[in-house]
């Protein structure tokens, strides 16, 4: 196990003068706390004898019963008994991971994927071959050939973990059109899907995309989370899966924490069944999209030639690609000192490529600061390109991740 080189940024860009594109936290300053409060006495007050109790190792029947409310809005036709609630979706990650993989097997994930899902493989040393990405997502002939070309090798992949939403870190969506597609291949090669999908219910003009669950019952594990639509701190998460894994799923969350937490379940469910927690989405919703729209203005107006975005429709996330002959991790610190974070690339690859892509989120700094954050790291990367001239090439050059000409090229 490795610390990520999200963790280690976390400590500098969590100073005041620092314009954090860095982190990815959620805006919370949106959440009615005083209405919050309120629930919370209840909890105790009302539920106290079960919400401060041991619980079911699979989660309480209530809030599961709930959760598969919350899927029919993606599509997906989901029994309370197939769920396991998790804490935060990072666990079902973590124990899909455990109960798949043995030490070298191989997982595909995209070019790139999310960092959290990386550290996790790698701490079972389980083996990623990353699959390509445009700007529609997923590319399902290359799927095609990465499993095509493993098995040449004699090998097996044990699953694909995608993020068809909003992808972190990539902004980018999976086309509706090749998600049957995606599934396809899958089932041709007898492959297993892990649907991460923290994101989806994010989108900004209020479009919710069919989950690849809702296609296939019984070769997808859905992952969803609490996290982005209500608060992270809280973590609650779940896992969708095919009967047989949901059965494994208990018994690894019973071993991981005996229970998730009776107490934040209770307060989900309160949550979910008194309060207008669709409104709330739509209040998240709104803040996110005047973000990103300050982030893609700043983009156009202040960075060099040669740089190149994708141009998100929910979620946290830009991926930018910088010019030619620039190395994102090399200039960090330079760009800390100009008070502007982000996360380099490299970060978001099991092979130490994507070092010319940033990943910038807009999710919590308000848009003034990220105007000025995109301003700063403009002023970087001039500086860097003027280096780059004088010296030369500071790194391979090196290309991943969503490529396709897209209109937001500055
Ligand atoms: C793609 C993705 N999956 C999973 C997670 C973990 O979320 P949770 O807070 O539910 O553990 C995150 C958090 O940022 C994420 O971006």
């Amino acid at each position: 196990m490795t610390a990520s080189e999200i963790r280690a940024l976390f400590a500098v860009a969590s100073r005041p003068e620092v314009v954090s594109l860095a982190g990815g936290m959620p805006y919370l300053p949106v959440l009615p706390l005083d209405s919050l409060a309120e629930e919370l006495a209840q909890v105790v007050a009302v539920d106290g004898m079960t919400a401060l109790q041991y619980g079911s190792a699979q989660g309480t029947a209530e809030l599961r019963e709930q959760i598969c409310e919350v899927m029919a809005l993606e599509g997906i036709r989901g029994h309370a008994d197939d769920v396991t609630v998790t804490v935060g979706s990072q666990m079902a990650l973590d124990m899909v991971t455990r109960i798949f993989c043995d030490p070298g097997d191989v997982v595909l994930a995209e070019a790139p994927s999310y960092v959290g899902a990386l550290t996790t493989f790698a701490s079972y040393q389980a083996q990623v071959v990353h699959v390509q990405m445009d700007d529609d997502g997923l590319v399902p002939a290359a799927l095609d050939a990465a499993l095509r070309s493993l098995r040449a090798e004699g090998r097996a992949a044990k699953f694909l973990y995608t993020i068809p939403n909003f992808h972190n870190p990539a902004g980018v969506t999976l086309a509706v059109s090749r998600r049957t597609e995606v599934l396809e291949v899958c089932a041709r090669h007898g492959l297993l899907i892990i649907e991460d999908n923290p994101y989806g219910l994010l989108g900004f003009d209020g479009q919710t995309y069919p989950a690849m669950r809702a296609y296939d019952p019984d070769n997808v594990v859905y992952l969803g989370s609490f996290s982005k639509t209500f608060a992270p701190g809280l973590r609650v998460g779940w896992a969708l899966a095919p009967h047989a894994v949901r059965e494994k799923l208990v018994l690894a969350a019973e071993t991981a924490t005996l229970c998730p937490p009776t107490f934040t379940q209770a307060l989900v469910s309160r949550y979910l069944d008194q309060h207008d927690w669709k409104g709330q989405i739509k209040n998240y919703q709104e803040a996110y999209r005047d973000r990103r729209d300050a982030m893609v203005a700043a983009l156009h107006q202040y960075l060099p030639p040669g740089c190149r975005w994708t141009h998100p429709a929910g979620g946290f996330y830009v991926w930018l690609t910088v010019p030619d002959g620039l190395d994102t991790k090399a200039m960090l610190p330079r760009a800390v000192s100009q008070r502007v974070a982000y996360v380099p690339g490299t970060a978001f690859y099991a092979d130490s490529l994507g070092s010319q892509q940033m990943r910038l989120s807009f999710c919590y700094p308000t848009p003034e600061r990220i105007t000025e954050g995109v301003r700063r790291l403009a002023t970087v990367l001039e500086g860097e390109l003027e280096r780059h001239r004088t010296f030369g090439s500071v790194s391979p050059r090196v290309v991943h991740g969503p490529q396709s000409p897209s209109p937001d090229t500055a």
